[in-house]
């Protein structure tokens, strides 16, 4: 059994990856209607990946035999002033998430739970890598999105990123 702090909070960390997993696919067609179609893969495989790690901790949850309580998701408006406005947003918002997720670490420390610790080592990583994409794609677009050709360049290499499944084993 979880402590029910740590399950509220695992239920409430459910809600914002699908909420990120929303916010992506926003980003995504957002950039796929300015024909920036490399953009818009990118965001799509975001979204994906946002969808898997909800999927995640649902599984760890009924693992443990704890109710999964699915929440609205809400639309964030893709009115985005410029190119770079969305990949800025991104950031700020795994930024956030990293934060929710360190706190939810925290809860697991305080409660010795070292099972639901473990299974956030792969988050925590994870969050680590997402951070630095997401500025990594400002800097660059920073550096070369003003020019169309480093703008087209760029655009090319972000249609490069294909799909993997996560990695984590539950
Ligand atoms: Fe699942 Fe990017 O946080």
């Amino acid at each position: 059994m979880l402590d029910r702090i740590l399950a509220d909070r695992i239920n409430e960390q459910i809600n914002l990856e699908w909420y990120s997993a929303y916010l992506y696919l926003g980003i995504s067609n957002y950039y796929i209607d300015r024909n920036l179609n490399g953009f818009g893969n990118w965001y799509l495989i975001q979204s994906q990946e946002e969808r898997d790690h909800a999927l995640l901790m649902i599984k760890y949850l009924q693992n443990n035999s704890e109710k999964v309580l699915l929440q609205n998701v809400q639309a964030e408006s893709s009115d985005y002033p410029d190119f770079k406005a969305p990949a800025v947003r991104a950031l700020e918002h795994e930024q956030r998430v990293t934060a929710s997720i360190n706190n939810i670490y925290a809860a697991a420390y305080e409660q010795k739970d070292f099972r639901t610790m473990q299974f956030l080592d792969w988050f925590v990583k994870e969050q680590g890598e997402e951070e630095k994409n997401e500025e990594d794609i400002v800097r660059r677009y920073e550096l070369f999105g003003s020019d169309p050709r480093g703008l087209y360049l760029l655009d090319s290499e972000l249609s490069a990123r294909v799909y993997m499944a996560p990695s984590l084993v539950i």
